[in-house]
């Protein structure tokens, strides 16, 4: 099974996409006499769409040369049945495609005449936002469901993007894909994945759901981070441990299996880009006071950037990193209970502060720009970088002139 994850399914959204990306999700139904059934012709509802049985006998190769010759005949396939498998349902709305497998799970309950309805009621296209770079594309976000990952997979979404809010806070990653889907959906999809990005096999299953979900990955944005600052006499080395597990190691390891996928596709479709993007910090470019466990990961974070960029455009995978100076309005500051301002405030970190205002006062004043980055300055960056065909490895920032490149 996890071949056919891997391999077959970002090939078969490739074959499908050369007029336009298409979402392929798959619908596991290892009975082949239920498949045979749910396909006879006349009485069941999938016979509104095109349709064709792939036997079990034949190789992974096997199978991936007769879908390419049958794709390439011209005709438009909107379901490919494997035997052993299960079936891969396409298109280019994903919400159709999410929809026909609810339709398929009502068939197989045997309410013919509710599967039907919702076949007949499926519209096809995704035409809105024709003028999006990433219209249809599948945009994984780790750290999606608060803060800068929150407003990243907000942004993508509302620009017709299917996104995937990867994060161990279950309820606020639930809460933000149903919102998405609820009120600002038109035939793009949002879906929440619980993964914990610092542990291997968490990452692997994740890249999993994703592609069994959607067929692949366009962008992989490596946004989930955490925040433990002290000093060389405070800090111990179970903490030092965790920063750099999860915001170094995270990256590598999610890097590891999210190139895997775009790898597979380039191969299937070798003039299209993908990117791969790390949401690094000011602190990756320059040294941070007492924050060097942090500032240690994100310096390291860049020196991956430009390695993986350099293993992975022989594949069109753009990697880089963006380095966005403090987001004084987001939760890591803000937070009214454990916020850094509240702890700063407390700490008396900020000489003369009496109020959080003070505080987030005299971070603003650090900054010519005389403000905390914000979303919308970090979604410029990441939209030249996915509009880039010629730029690889390099780290953005994004700090309102608090931190200059050499
Ligand atoms: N907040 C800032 O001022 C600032 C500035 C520059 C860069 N950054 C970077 O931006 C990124 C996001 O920061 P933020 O301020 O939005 O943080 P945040 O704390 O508001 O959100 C981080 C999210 O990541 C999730 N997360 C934490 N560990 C995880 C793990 N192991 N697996 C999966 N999800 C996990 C959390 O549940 C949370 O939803 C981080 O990489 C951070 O270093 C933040």
């Amino acid at each position: 099974m996890e071949q056919f994850i891997y391999k077959v399914l970002p090939a078969v959204r490739m074959m499908l996409s050369k007029t336009g990306l298409h979402v392929v999700s798959f619908f596991e139904m290892q009975e082949p006499s239920i498949m045979k059934q749910i396909l006879k012709k006349d009485s069941m509802p999938l016979r509104l769409l095109n349709c064709f049985i792939v036997e079990e006998k034949l190789t992974l190769e096997e199978k991936l040369i007769l879908i390419q010759k049958k794709i390439s005949s011209g005709t438009v396939f909107h379901c490919i049945c494997f035997e052993g498998f299960g079936c891969v349902l396409a298109g280019r709305n994903a919400r159709t495609i999410f929809n026909l497998r609810d339709a398929l799970n009502t068939l197989l309950n045997n309410d013919i005449e509710a599967s039907d309805y919702i076949f007949r009621t499926l519209s096809q296209e995704n035409d809105k936002g024709a003028n999006s770079p990433v219209l249809n594309k599948i945009a994984v976000i780790t750290g999606g469901a608060q803060g800068f990952g929150e407003g990243i997979a907000r942004d993508l979404f509302a620009k017709q993007a299917n996104v995937v809010i990867v994060d161990t806070n279950k309820d606020k990653g639930t809460a933000l894909a149903e919102d998405l889907n609820r009120t600002h959906g038109t035939a793009n999809k949002a879906l929440y994945i619980h993964c914990d990005i610092s542990d291997e096999l968490s990452v692997k299953n994740m890249i999993g759901e994703v592609v069994k979900n959607f067929g692949g990955i366009d962008i992989f944005i490596s946004n989930a981070g955490i925040l433990r600052a002290g000093d060389l006499d405070e800090l111990d080395v179970s903490t030092f441990e965790l920063m750099t597990k999860i915001n170094y190691s995270g990256y590598f390891i999610c890097a590891k299996y999210a190139s895997k996928i775009m790898k597979q596709q380039y191969h299937y479709a070798p003039e299209y880009f993908m990117d791969i993007i790390q949401i690094n910090s000011k602190s990756g470019l320059r040294g941070s006071n007492k924050n060097y466990a942090y500032a240690g990961a994100k310096f390291g974070g860049i020196g991956l950037t430009q390695s993986f960029a350099l293993e992975l455009m022989p594949y069109n995978i753009k990697v880089n990193s963006i380095c966005p100076g403090n987001f004084l309005d987001g939760p890591l500051w803000a937070d009214p209970k454990n916020g850094l301002f509240v702890q700063y405030l407390h700490a008396g970190k900020v000489p003369g502060a009496k109020t959080i205002d003070d505080v987030k006062k005299y971070y603003e004043n650090q900054v010519p720009a005389k403000r905390g980055c914000r979303v919308d300055d970090v979604m410029k960056a990441i939209y030249y970088v996915i509009d880039q065909n010629y730029e690889t490895g390099q780290a953005i920032p994004v700090t309102g002139g608090q931190v200059m490149l050499k």
